[in-house]
């Protein structure tokens, strides 16, 4: 989270706005959260582009709600949709929306490869309702540079890893939906972006709280929403706007932060990185070292010189630097300075 965003939620625990009440006692009925909420809505719009006919809302439930959601609410009457499958959160995608008797069609697959590439040249079913996927892959480290031609079916991007760290092109979007647990956040909200066409494909008959229309008629206060998490939100989105300028100043921090680590890994045969490095994230830098002992010994040696959090996820094990929005360029470089010594060492 960064630092300003940080003491600013601090002030607000005594005190929000001159109201004389905490951040965590506003009711979400008053005029203190709809300023909130709405500037969230609007920040989001500005930051991505977004057209008018796009609805922000803040959910619950996580990213993880809506593998099932997002098929319950576009898919009736036999209709399909295309999945491409990058990991282990797509491959959630698709299970859920399979359980739910849903016709999936995975149109293409890295699992050849033990998910280490973005597959190129996807060809769609233009009959499909929309086309899924993962924008970033948090545990194999792969991202999509640029986004799949969909021939007009509306793009369904799971964007929990790398929602606001770059511009991107939202026309080509149906739904957007990001857990706001790393880019954007606390956990406890998931942002969701939709396109309004989309809405009518909802059917009536799902419950209250698993439609989308619910929340785009109610500015997402159906029910009591995460008032906390989507206040942090609007901080995180204020500071991406006016502290660092946009998108495509995030965008250029987030290469130069990326690049450092991934020359690092090039110039050596000690770090390996594990993905095709057309492929590789600017968010999850993931690598490996010689051995398992030696990555034992180095992930020991970073967390007593204060490098937290290098284990790699525990389904693929390695080493993984996870430098989403917040991470500064300095912290970084510090990074940088650690893996060289290390390697001096033990190379
Ligand atoms: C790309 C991606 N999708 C989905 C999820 C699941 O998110 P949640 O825990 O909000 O359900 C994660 C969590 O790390 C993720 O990285």
């Amino acid at each position: 989270m960064p630092l300003p965003v940080l003491e600013e939620a601090r002030d607000s625990f005594l005190n929000f706005s001159g109201s004389g009440m905490s951040i965590l006692e506003i009711s979400h009925r008053s005029k203190w959260f709809d300023g909130v909420i709405d500037d969230a809505g609007t920040r989001t719009r500005r930051l991505l582009g977004l057209g008018k006919n796009f609805h922000v809302l803040f959910l619950q439930g996580g990213a993880s709600l809506q593998f099932s959601m997002i098929p319950m609410n576009f898919l009736g009457g036999g209709s399909t949709a295309d999945y491409v499958n990058t990991g282990t959160w797509s491959s959630k995608a698709i299970k859920e929306a399979r359980d739910l008797g849903k016709s999936i069609h995975v149109a293409a697959s890295s699992e050849d490869r033990d998910f280490r590439y973005i597959p190129k040249n996807i060809s769609f079913n233009q009959e499909a309702v929309y086309a899924h996927i993962t924008s970033n892959n948090t545990i194999k480290g792969t991202q999509y540079s640029s986004f799949p031609n969909t021939g007009g079916v509306p793009l369904v991007a799971d964007m929990s890893s790398d929602i606001m760290s770059r511009p991107i092109e939202s026309d080509k979007f149906g739904l957007i939906y990001a857990g706001a647990q790393k880019n954007l956040g606390p956990a406890g909200a998931c942002m969701v972006i939709v396109r309004d066409d989309l809405l009518d494909r909802v059917p009536e008959t799902l419950p209250s709280m698993l439609k989308y229309t619910t929340f785009v008629s109610t500015n997402s206060m159906y029910n009591t929403p995460p008032c906390f998490a989507v206040y942090v939100v609007q901080l995180v989105l204020k500071w991406i706007e006016e502290t660092i300028g946009g998108l495509s100043n995030m965008a250029s921090i987030n290469r130069k932060k990326a690049g450092a680590l991934y020359s690092v890994i090039d110039a050596s045969g000690f770090y390996r990185g594990t993905a095709d490095s057309d492929s590789r994230s600017s968010m999850n830098v993931t690598f490996r070292l010689p051995s398992e002992s030696l990555e034992q010994a180095f992930l020991q040696e970073a967390l007593n010189s204060g490098f937290g959090g290098l284990k790699g996820h525990r389904s693929v094990g390695g080493c993984r630097a996870s430098i989403y929005n917040a991470t500064t360029l300095e912290s970084v470089e510090a990074l940088v300075d650690f893996m060289k010594e290390f390697e001096r060492k033990n190379g």
